[in-house]
């Protein structure tokens, strides 16, 4: 059990591993327990190797992009394009970008639990590079999402299309490692009930929420939190722990902080931690109530159609009936269906009546009480809910 939620952010500068100057692991954990809530300086491959092996739920990298900026851009009006030019965004070659890219890499992958996911962000600079690289190192790709700005930086020069999307590689530790979380229903629920797809259409982080440091921008590359938001809602769970290894303003531990998750922030430069702590430090935690979220099918305990008739909720010889009462079959001793010309379960049943290649049998049947249709999946919850 993870301990409660510590609503004071506390940051450990110079956290690395005491004396260690090489970047090989450290052979003892210099972290017994995990630093919850805090903001560890250094470099992120030395950090993850002194964290407890499989020890977080969830990592959101956002690492440097190797952009190759070249020279100043401007505007038509001359006026000065604040572009990423910044120091930890360049390497001296492609091999040595590939090289950090897998030493990171490899170090997520020790300390992600099995049921863990990795969510890196990047863009055509580098993203085919890091997903080839995670798929050696073994990491299964579930989805990529395609962030779509809706406000991207147009192409100054007009001499390509406007870059305006990055992609986010969803993945978890392998082919056979499949017990991760995904919340399915809440992110269907949060989209007005339509199944979310793998395009994401938000804008970049502007206006209030773009932090400032005398009058220019904080950090060259803060995310937006609404992409943080869809990204933690959708695969963690309260009190998880999610750990950054490339934290820069802190967008993803004020999220989390949020949504009652635990962050773990690394970071190399102490500007970007002060800003960080800073912004954190203001954020109101969501109430438990806020936070509950529709539970994933997934998680919820199996319960069979032949259950809701051993304990008499529906007796052999009970009617069906699908929905505006167009198909109807009878339900017999054994939990299957019998109709005019069709026999099996709920499911193949629904499908035969219908002419289609699968059906819900849950979300399709009803019975009759007092001349109402109740669906048999509301029964089913009633299962589940004393089985809790
Ligand atoms: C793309 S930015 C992350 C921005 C962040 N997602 C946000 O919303 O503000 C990458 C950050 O990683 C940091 N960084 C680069 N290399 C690092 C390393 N080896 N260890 C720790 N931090 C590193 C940089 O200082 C920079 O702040």
């Amino acid at each position: 059990m993870i301990p409660p939620m510590k609503q004071k952010t506390n940051i450990k500068l110079k956290a690395r591993p005491q004396g260690r100057t090489t970047k090989s692991a450290p052979k003892d954990s210099a972290y017994k327990t995990l630093p919850l809530d805090q903001i560890l300086m250094g470099d992120c491959i030395e950090l993850m190797n002194s964290l407890p092996e499989k020890s977080v739920d969830v990592i959101f990298a956002d690492p440097p992009y190797n952009m190759q900026l070249k020279g100043d851009l401007h505007r038509p009006d001359n006026s000065h394009v604040d572009a990423v030019n910044d120091k930890w965004d360049q390497f001296s070659s492609f091999e040595v970008y590939d090289k950090f890219s897998r030493d990171w890499l490899v170090a997520a992958r020790r300390v992600l639990k099995d049921n863990g996911t990795l969510w890196v962000i990047g863009s055509y600079h580098n993203i085919y590079r890091v997903g080839s690289i995670l798929q050696d190192i073994g990491y299964w790709v579930l989805n990529d999402i395609i962030w779509r700005k809706t406000n991207p930086m147009p192409n100054f020069r007009g001499t390509r299309f406007t870059n305006a999307h990055e992609t986010l590689l969803w993945c978890n530790k392998g082919e056979g490692f499949n017990k991760y979380t995904f919340n399915y229903e809440a992110m269907k629920a949060f989209n007005d009930d339509v199944q979310m797809r793998s395009d994401w259409l938000l804008p970049i982080c502007s206006g209030g929420e773009r932090l400032k440091v005398n009058g220019h921008k904080g950090h060259s590359t803060q995310k937006p939190e609404a992409l943080l938001y869809r990204v933690l809602l959708s695969s963690t769970n309260k009190g998880d722990v999610v750990l950054d290894p490339f934290f820069g303003s802190g967008t993803t531990g004020a999220v989390a902080k949020k949504l009652g998750r635990h962050y773990i922030g690394l970071e190399r430069e102490e500007k970007y931690i002060s800003l960080a702590s800073d912004r954190i430090k203001q954020i109101e935690p969501l109430g438990d109530d806020a936070i509950e979220i529709t539970p994933a099918k997934r998680s919820l305990p199996r319960v069979a159609f032949g259950t809701l008739i051993e304990n008499g909720m529906i007796k052999p010889g009970t009617i069906l009936y699908g929905p505006s009462k167009r198909h109807v079959a009878k339900v017999r001793a054994d939990g299957t269906l019998i109709s005019a010309d069709s026999k099996g379960s709920i499911h193949q049943v629904g499908a035969q009546l219908q002419g289609a290649p699968s059906c819900n049998g849950w979300t399709f049947w009803n019975i009759e009480v007092n001349d109402n249709l109740v669906s048999i999946d509301n029964l089913r919850a009633e299962v589940r809910a004393l089985m809790n």
